[in-house]
C-alpha cells in the first residue's frame, strides 16, 4: 500500500474514473501523490461529484489542487455517430473543458494543467507523417480537436500546462485491444480494408508516464502522444501470435465495416501516421516503442 507523502501534490483528474484515469491513479498513488477524480457518478472517497453540462460542482476540495489532468469526453467508439451522438462528443469534451477553465480562479495551488486530446486530428494523407504544427483536418474529429484545443487554451491562458494528442492506448484492461483480441479469441480474427493504414498507438504505460514527465518538465505546448505507428494488418497478425491463434479469414471489406459501424468506422479504416520527434526531443523515452514489445508485457507470464 503505497503512502502519502505530505509535501507531494494533489492532482485532480476529470473524467479519472475511465480506461487511461484508472491507470493514471495507480500510477499518481504509486508515486505518493493525493489523488481526485471528477465524475458525474461519485461512488467512492477521492471521487468529488461535478456535471459540467449542468454547471455543477463540488467546490470542496478545489483550494487543495496542485495539479489538474483533464481527461473527460464521452466515449468515441462506444456507440453510432448518429448527430445527436456527435453533438455529445463534442460538447462533453469542449463544454466541461470550458467549465474547468472558469473554475481556476478557485484552484489557488494550481500550477500546472493536462488536457487530453486526440491524434485523429490531421486528415489522412497518404504516407505522410504528421507533426504537431500541421493544420487540422477537414473531418469530423479534426473539427472536435481544433474546439476541445480551443477549450484547454482558454485553461492554460490561467495556468502552465501541456496538451497532449493522444493516439490508441494499448492497455492489458479494455480499450482497443481488447476490442481486437474478441474476433481472434473466436477464431473470426482478420485485417481491415487493405491492412495498410497506420494507426499511432501508445502503452497504456508510457502514456502514464509521459504525463508525469510533462509535470516534472512543466512541458507547455501540444505534444503527440504516440510511441510508433503499425498498419492494422501487423497489429492484426502480431496479436493473433501472441494470442496463439490463426488468422484464416480474409480481410473484412471496408464497406462491411461501414455497415457495421457508420462513420465510426474511420477509426479503423483512416491511415494515419504521427510522429513522436517532439516529444523525444524534450526528452521522454519510450519504454515499449515497438508494437511486440508492448504485447509481450500483456501476454507474458511473469
Ligand atoms: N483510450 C484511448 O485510446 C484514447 C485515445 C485518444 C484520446 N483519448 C482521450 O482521452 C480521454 C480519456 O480516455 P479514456 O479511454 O480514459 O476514456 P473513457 O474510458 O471513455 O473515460 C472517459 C471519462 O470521461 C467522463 N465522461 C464521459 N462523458 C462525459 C460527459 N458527458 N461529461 C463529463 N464527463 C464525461 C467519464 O467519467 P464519469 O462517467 O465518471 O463522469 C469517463 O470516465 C478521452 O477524452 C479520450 O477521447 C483516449
Amino acid at each position: 500500500m503505497p503512502t502519502l507523502k505530505d509535501d507531494m501534490p494533489t492532482v485532480l483528474i476529470a473524467g479519472g474514473s475511465g480506461l487511461i484515469g484508472g491507470h493514471l491513479t495507480r500510477h499518481f498513488k504509486d508515486r505518493g501523490y493525493r489523488v481526485y477524480k471528477l465524475t458525474r457518478n461519485p461512488k467512492r472517497h477521492g471521487h468529488i461529484y461535478w456535471d459540467p453540462e449542468a454547471g455543477k460542482i463540488d467546490t470542496k476540495k478545489l483550494d487543495k489542487i496542485d495539479i489538474l489532468i483533464n481527461l473527460a469526453g464521452e466515449n468515441i467508439g462506444a456507440k453510432r455517430w448518429r448527430s445527436k451522438r456527435k453533438e455529445a462528443i463534442l460538447n462533453s469534451r469542449v463544454k466541461s473543458t470550458a467549465f474547468l477553465a472558469s473554475l481556476i480562479p478557485q484552484m489557488p495551488r494550481l500550477n500546472y494543467y493536462i488536457g487530453a486530446s486526440g491524434v485523429n486530428c490531421y486528415g489522412n494523407q497518404k504516407g505522410k507523417i504528421y507533426y504537431e504544427e500541421e493544420a487540422y483536418g477537414s473531418d469530423f474529429l479534426s473539427a472536435v480537436v481544433k474546439e476541445w484545443e480551443g477549450a484547454h487554451q482558454l485553461v492554460t491562458n490561467q495556468v502552465k500546462g501541456a496538451v497532449l494528442r493522444i493516439s490508441m492506448v494499448l492497455s492489458r484492461h479494455g480499450g482497443s485491444l481488447h476490442l481486437m483480441k474478441q474476433p481472434i479469441y473466436f477464431g473470426l480474427g482478420a485485417a481491415v480494408a487493405s491492412g495498410k493504414q497506420h494507426s499511432p498507438w501508445i502503452h497504456i504505460n508510457d502514456l502514464c508516464r509521459l504525463m508525469l514527465f510533462a509535470i516534472d518538465h512543466q512541458l507547455q505546448g501540444t505534444y503527440n502522444a504516440s510511441a510508433a505507428n503499425n498498419t492494422n494488418l501487423e497489429m492484426t497478425q502480431l496479436l493473433a501470435k501472441w494470442m496463439k491463434r490463426p488468422l484464416i479469414l480474409p480481410n473484412v471489406p471496408a464497406f462491411i465495416l461501414k455497415l457495421l459501424l457508420g462513420e465510426r468506422a474511420i477509426l479503423v479504416l483512416t491511415d494515419l501516421q504521427a510522429s513522436n520527434e517532439k516529444i523525444k526531443q524534450a526528452g521522454f523515452t519510450f519504454v515499449y516503442s515497438t508494437l511486440d514489445a508492448a504485447f509481450k508485457s500483456f501476454f507474458k507470464k511473469k
